[in-house]
């Protein structure tokens, strides 16, 4: 594949200087705004279709295509591999190749705003066992950074939901911020780089970003009982 993506470009080289305090401040105050209606049918429809299914449950959220989703499910045969983006378009190409190739039933694809969807799944006791972030928007502009997961009002609800984290980002400040909101809020966690050349790309951005030779981060956070539920 031909690429010539260009890398993150940013003013900032380090985790922006109001992280630790937006962080903080996010862990301590619930995040009020009202779920949309489109959501919670949504998450609903999506709830009901999984009622009783005693899987264990795992998140690609931001999943685009959902093509990711399709190797998540190959890859977590046991669980239901729940891939949720808003793009409606996105999912639609997604599940077109989904169906063509034949979907692995353990695949669904869900039309959300994750905003919603993971406070959503917190207020109805979701657990996942593992919860991938493969290349979300890393809004490099600093005086976007609260639309950035780790600086996000949302943050505290998706780690309510649990399990192991594995974020994928072509942006080394974006991997630091995680590192610093996962530490602020006593996780641990692991950065290494991905290694382009060690089998497929796990998502089509993987691929562009590989093929455009970018160094790839990859943060993880091993699963932590005590700080999850809801
Ligand atoms: C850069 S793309 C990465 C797609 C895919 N994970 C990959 O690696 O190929 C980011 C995706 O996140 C989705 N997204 C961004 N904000 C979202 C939100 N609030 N709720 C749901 N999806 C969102 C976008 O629609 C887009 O498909």
């Amino acid at each position: 594949m031909f690429a010539n993506s260009r890398p993150v470009a940013s003013p900032q080289s380090g985790p922006h200087a109001r992280l630790a305090e937006l962080v903080r401040r996010h862990l301590q105050h619930p995040f009020r705004r009202p779920v949309g209606a489109p959501s919670q049918r949504a998450f609903d429809t999506l709830a009901a279709a999984l009622a009783g299914d005693p899987r264990p449950r795992v998140l690609d959220a931001g999943c685009g295509t959902g093509a990711s989703t399709l190797q998540l499910a190959r890859r977590h045969a046991d669980a239901v591999v729940i891939g949720v983006d808003k793009s409606a378009l996105r999912l639609a190409t997604g599940q077109r190749a989904l169906d063509a190739a034949g979907a692995p039933a353990n695949a669904r694809l869900l039309r959300c705003d994750l905003v919603d969807f993971w406070r959503l799944a917190a207020a109805a006791g979701w657990r996942f066992t593992t919860q991938y972030l493969l290349y979300p928007n890393p809004w490099p502009k600093p005086e976007h950074v609260q639309r950035r997961w780790p600086a996000h009002p949302v943050l505290p609800a998706l780690l309510a939901c649990g399990g192991a984290l594995e974020l994928r980002t072509n942006w080394k400040v974006y991997a630091e911020e995680w590192r610093v909101a996962l530490s602020l809020a006593g996780r641990s966690w692991h950065i290494d780089c991905l290694d382009a050349q060690a089998g497929d790309a796990l998502s089509p951005f993987e691929a562009k970003y590989r093929a455009s030779a970018h160094v790839l981060w990859r943060v993880r956070a091993p699963d932590d009982p005590e700080s999850g539920g809801s």
